[in-house]
């Protein structure tokens, strides 16, 4: 891991995500959180003081060591009980159906093999379970998708692997999953090729 992956990265990271647009959109999601719940790329915890009284556990995973750290920070603030992982969404190590519920912020843009990722999940879902999403992604204007495919090359060098132009609803849905609820639309401010998100709820089809 190189320098800036492991103290510059984690650090703008914490602070990127944390903002007051992104904080309110998790505020949409997280609460909705229910039973057993696994997040994936649980990043620096901003989500942990979030889960809502309807959560028994919480396994949290990353492959991120630095980012694992500051997770365990925030998690050893909240009232559940907390078991985080360094592990990678391609491999869950999780037996199959064991979670009621799964969540996913701003995630799947950054894991390699994505389509891997969401098998997983839905493998360690129970038939019934949720998976709790918001992301960015492929946006619907043709100029906004230019500016992303023609960004994405460069930004993932500089952004821990994230892609802007991950077509996000064709990909939970190609997975095996039947999305619920689904709002799209540049639902934060900012750069049109950075700001269009996915939030929404699927269940296994
Ligand atoms: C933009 S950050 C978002 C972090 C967190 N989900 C949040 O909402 O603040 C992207 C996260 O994806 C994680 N990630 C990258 N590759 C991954 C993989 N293969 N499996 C799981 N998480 C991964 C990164 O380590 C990072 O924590």
């Amino acid at each position: 891991m190189s320098f800036y992956e492991r103290y510059v990265l984690p650090r703008l990271l914490h602070v990127a995500m944390g903002q007051a647009d992104i904080t309110r959109q998790r505020e949409r999601v997280i609460p909705g959180a229910h039973g057993r719940v696994l997040e994936v790329g649980v990043g620096s915890g901003l989500n942990l003081p979030l889960y809502g009284a309807g959560v028994t556990t919480v396994a949290g995973i990353d492959p991120s060591e630095p980012l694992l750290a500051m997770a365990a920070k925030a998690a050893a603030r909240t009232r559940h009980e907390t078991a985080l992982s360094p592990a990678s969404a391609e491999a869950l190590p999780f037996p199959d159906g064991g979670f009621d519920c799964v969540v996913s912020t701003w995630t799947l843009c950054s894991i390699p093999d994505v389509e891997g990722a969401l098998g997983e999940i839905r493998r360690v879902l129970k038939p019934d379970g949720d998976l709790l999403f918001i992301e960015h992604g492929l946006a619907e204007d043709e100029g906004v998708r230019r500016w992303q495919h023609r960004l994405t090359p460069l930004w993932r060098r500089c952004a821990g692997g994230c892609h802007l132009d991950r077509p996000i609803r064709a990909l939970i849905a190609g997975a095996g999953f039947e999305i619920g609820t689904l709002e799209t639309g540049h639902l934060i401010k900012g750069p049109r090729p950075f700001t269009y998100h996915y939030r929404g709820q699927a269940r296994i089809a």
